[in-house]
């Protein structure tokens, strides 16, 4: 056969899928791993990215009419109807173009169904005999790091991109490329944005108290969740399933950090630009309306002398802290809300420069017990970051390797790797998305939570909250390779690809000896209860290893737990 009609069947059999093998992928991460688009503007692009410099094969991509090309998503794609891959237009598919999933982070993250966590969903309830006397204040919720990007769309938010001018520099720089699948820079955006895999409901029921919540007025009207990217649903959505979630955990309660940009000092146009005092105002209504009959009332209850069963018994159960608070409560609702400048918020973990966040954790959790007795006289909340955000060099690098089919993948790595991380171990791999920062992160988070956890008696403790990324089930943080969509990485050390360690129990643990420490129940339920969130947490036992690719290490920073 003539070397032209051998291309243009192999090209047809790649638009039909056959090349991917559509049909032999099991997993929905390996099927939408395989999708790209062919375009008729620029065919040999698109079909022979690896082959560019072959001119006689682009030449004879080139023979092929515009009618048998057209701009079409080529690969597999993953089908939920029947949790099958399927080639693009396979008569196979179930799912009609707008149902099939086309990029691996919009797979379902790996979840037990049918079970909820025991005794996280009611933890507060279950402890209520020992920490029911204490006040928010006192005690140390688990709280995530932007809790509402598992459901991210594509679409850019306003105002959403501009503290992120390295994506807006990708966005600018590759968004015309024409060789790219429509959606998939939004996509990679995501990549960079998404630090959840559970649902809202999932991390309450995995034991989060506190909520990092998003959001902002899209010019198009609605208030909508963000991070660079708007939510798919309406932030009012996210907020009634908080509700419902309340309701049907009645000994439960909620703080809600409620910002634009995760800045409780900011004001007016500065934390949200472009929208108005009065819309702001008829937004806080439409929130305090919703949480009506569970919702605090400052003039009654305040989070520093309130304890947890009288906020329980008066049914202020969700406590808001409120970004750009004089602007939003309008005088009749201020009582509503606290004021969001009164979140003491200490930054300071950031996986680029592990060594150094390593020892500001442990200064933070050694002086803990300092920093919330003096927040607490001032009715402020000790909170603290252990969450992370892409840094430039690993966001500029991944886009490079993806969309820059000249990008040398050496110069690349070692840019992603030494030029960016300090951290030894990691070695010819690039974190291709936040989730891969977030959980290499995590693997150090584990060890500073685990001193502080041990240095209880040598007067260590935690913040009023901590947030961070990659919460899993049974209320841990997955500190293994795996993706939560399970995307799984190649020579990655196999028993360790969902490891996890126990962040929620850990926090919990610590209230309870806490509230026995001052005082709280009696010697023989206090024992009770340290031995039962001993067990919990030995369930997911520290774990450490040496992976000297993907960042992981047994011996650094340095080991004192
Ligand atoms: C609570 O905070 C207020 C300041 O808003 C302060 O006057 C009060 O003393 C604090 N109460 C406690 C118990 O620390
Ligand atoms: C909480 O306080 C009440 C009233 O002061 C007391 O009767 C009760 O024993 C306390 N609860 C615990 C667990 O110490």
């Amino acid at each position: 056969m003539p070397s032209s009609t051998l291309f243009a069947t192999l090209v047809l059999a790649v638009a039909n899928g056959a090349v991917w093998d559509c049909d032999k992928q099991t997993s929905c991460a390996s099927c939408t791993g395989l999708s790209h688009l062919l375009d008729e503007s620029n065919p040999q692009e698109d079909v022979l990215r690896g082959d560019r410099d072959n001119e006689n094969q682009q030449a004879e991509v080139g023979l092929l009419g515009d009618d048998e090309l057209g701009t079409q998503l080529i690969g597999c794609n993953w089908c939920l109807l029947d949790n099958s891959c399927h080639a693009y237009g396979s008569l196979l598919n179930k799912c009609g173009s707008d149902d099939y999933l086309k990029f691996p982070d919009v797979c379902p993250t790996d979840y037990p169904s049918e079970t909820t966590p025991e005794f996280l969903g009611d933890w507060m309830g279950s402890l209520n005999d020992v920490i029911g006397n204490l006040t928010i204040l006192d005690l140390s919720l688990p709280g995530t790091h932007d809790s509402l990007t598992y459901d991210l769309s594509t679409t850019i938010s306003d105002g959403g991109i501009d503290d992120y001018p390295e994506l807006s520099k990708i966005l600018n720089l590759f968004s015309g490329a024409v060789d790219i699948i429509p959606g998939q820079i939004e996509d990679f955006i995501r990549q960079q944005a998404r630090t959840q895999g559970l649902t809202i409901s999932q991390q309450l029921d995995n034991g989060v108290r506190f909520v990092d919540f998003r959001q902002m007025k899209e010019g198009k009207g609605d208030w909508y969740s963000l991070h660079c990217l708007e939510s798919n649903q309406l932030s009012l959505t996210y907020l009634k399933e908080i509700h419902d979630w309340l309701v049907a955990h009645p000994k439960e309660v909620v703080v809600a950090w409620m910002t634009k940009h995760g800045n409780g000092e900011a004001k007016g146009d500065d934390a949200y630009p472009g929208v108005s005092a009065s819309d702001k105002q008829a937004y806080w209504a439409q929130v305090v309306n919703l949480f009506d009959d569970l919702i605090i009332d400052t003039d009654v209850s305040s989070p520093n002398s309130t304890s947890i069963s009288d906020l329980i018994a008066r049914s202020h159960r969700f406590i808001p802290y409120l970004g750009d608070y004089e602007e939003f409560a309008s005088d009749d609702l201020k009582k509503h809300a606290m004021d969001g400048s009164l979140v003491d918020n200490q930054l300071g973990s950031s996986v680029e420069t592990e060594a150094i966040s390593y020892q500001s954790e442990k200064d933070a959790f050694s002086g803990a017990a300092t920093t919330k007795k003096n927040d607490k006289a001032s009715n402020r909340l000790f909170l603290r970051s252990m969450a992370t955000s892409s840094p430039d060099c690993q966001i500029e690098a991944t886009a490079y390797m993806k969309f820059d089919p000249f990008a040398n993948t050496d110069d690349q790595i070692k840019a992603c790797t030494s030029g960016c991380f300090d951290i030894p171990s990691l070695v010819g791999w690039c974190p291709s998305s936040l989730m891969d920062v977030a959980q290499m992160g995590a693997y150090y988070k584990q060890l500073t939570l685990e001193m502080a956890y041990n240095n209880f008696d040598q007067g260590w403790e935690f913040p009023n909250a901590i947030y961070l990324d990659s919460l899993d089930v049974d209320g841990t943080i997955r500190v293994g390779t795996t993706l939560p969509w399970g995307v799984e990485k190649e020579d990655d050390v196999e028993e360790h690809r969902t490891t996890r360690y126990p962040y929620a129990d850990t926090l919990i643990g610590f209230n309870v000896k806490l509230a026995c420490k001052m005082g709280q129940g009696d010697e023989t339920r206090c024992k009770e209860l340290e031995d039962m969130i001993d067990g919990r947490r030995d369930k997911y036992k520290m774990e450490l290893w040496d992976d000297g690719k993907y960042g992981r290490s047994s011996n650094w920073p340095q080991l004192e737990i």
